[in-house]
């Protein structure tokens, strides 16, 4: 915020719709699946577009390790670090109100030993305000025992950012009855091990739909089809702010890079042609104040 932003009395923030009064928890999640009510997701990272997410009525926000790429410039998930989630899911929790709070375990927090990656899912919690914490693959004794410590967990399978160097890239999961059927077993055992949801990333339709039908806990889909309890999409995919084509499976909604460029472009054109700012754009001394300091100088300038 600018240090000249002075927030005045009566100009309040934008009212919440009343869609945004209930907070959304893992259990209300699962009601929607079992009244059939899509359940809607974005990433997000920082305080302001988390706000924007959330005031929209979004359920589920989700700090991704996608961050590592869309907000810091990695080439993968890899590299980010528990101390750079936390530090970008404290950013998220402070500005929501309403959807939950999720965050991304990322890569290497919870690939040793399952009491370590408790340990760190509890940091989530403690120091970050995390309501749930999302773990990729079929890691059932981590989830089952994440759900023993209080801690709601969303499952990822199919396509895990994270096993990106095993996988080769990155590529669409499932797709012969050997893996389709390892993925729906995967699926029931995080399931029956107290997973609260599961993201199934880049997967057939048909499977998606198939998973979807026999879990109890909602799925939510991205690049998985229509068929899932929910969606989800990365935040900056939405908005043309990745600087790269996007996959199949992105619908784009606006052009926000366009918007930004723009905008600051029109910024320096008016400070190069001094249109940036104007008198009405300035503070002014008081009157008083005014008239004596011009009195000054003229007296300076008489006897100069
Ligand atoms: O990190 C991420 O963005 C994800 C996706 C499921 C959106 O894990």
């Amino acid at each position: 915020m600018s240090l000249t932003n002075f927030p005045y009395e009566g100009k309040a923030a934008a009212a919440p719709t009343s869609r945004l009064t209930t907070k959304v928890s893992m259990p209300a999640l699962q009601g929607m699946k079992r009244e059939g009510k899509p359940i809607t997701a974005l990433t997000a990272y920082d305080y302001a577009t988390s706000r924007l997410v959330d005031e929209a009525g979004i359920d589920m926000i989700l700090v991704g390790d996608s961050l590592a790429m869309v907000v810091l410039g990695h080439d993968n998930t890899l590299a980010v670090t528990v101390d750079e989630m936390l530090h970008h899911t404290r950013a998220v929790r402070r500005a929501v109100r309403r959807a939950l709070v999720v965050a991304d375990m990322p890569f290497g927090s919870y690939h040793g030993t399952v009491a370590e990656g408790v340990a760190n899912a509890v940091r989530f919690v403690k120091e970050a305000g995390a309501e749930a914490v999302k773990v990729e693959g079929p890691r059932v004794e981590l989830v089952r025992a994440l759900t023993d410590a209080e801690i709601p967990v969303v499952g990822h399978l199919g396509l895990t950012p994270q096993s990106v160097l095993r996988m080769g890239g990155y590529k669409v999961q499932a797709k012969t009855v050997e893996t389709l059927t390892q993925l729906r077993a995967d699926a029931l055992a995080l399931a029956e091990a107290g997973a609260g949801a599961i993201v199934l990333e880049g997967v057939p339709r048909e499977v998606a739909a198939a998973v979807t039908a026999e879990l109890e806990i909602p799925t939510i889909g991205i690049g998985a089809g229509p068929d899932c309890d929910g969606q989800i999409l990365v935040f900056h995919d939405i908005l043309n702010m990745t600087f790269a084509p996007h996959a199949k499976f992105v619908r784009q909604y606006a052009d926000a890079a366009a918007l930004i460029r723009e905008a600051v472009e029109h910024y320096r054109e008016d400070v190069e042609h001094r249109a940036f700012p104007t008198d009405e754009e300035s503070y002014h001394l008081p009157a008083a104040v005014r008239d004596a300091t011009n009195a000054l100088v003229a007296i300076s300038e008489r006897s100069a």
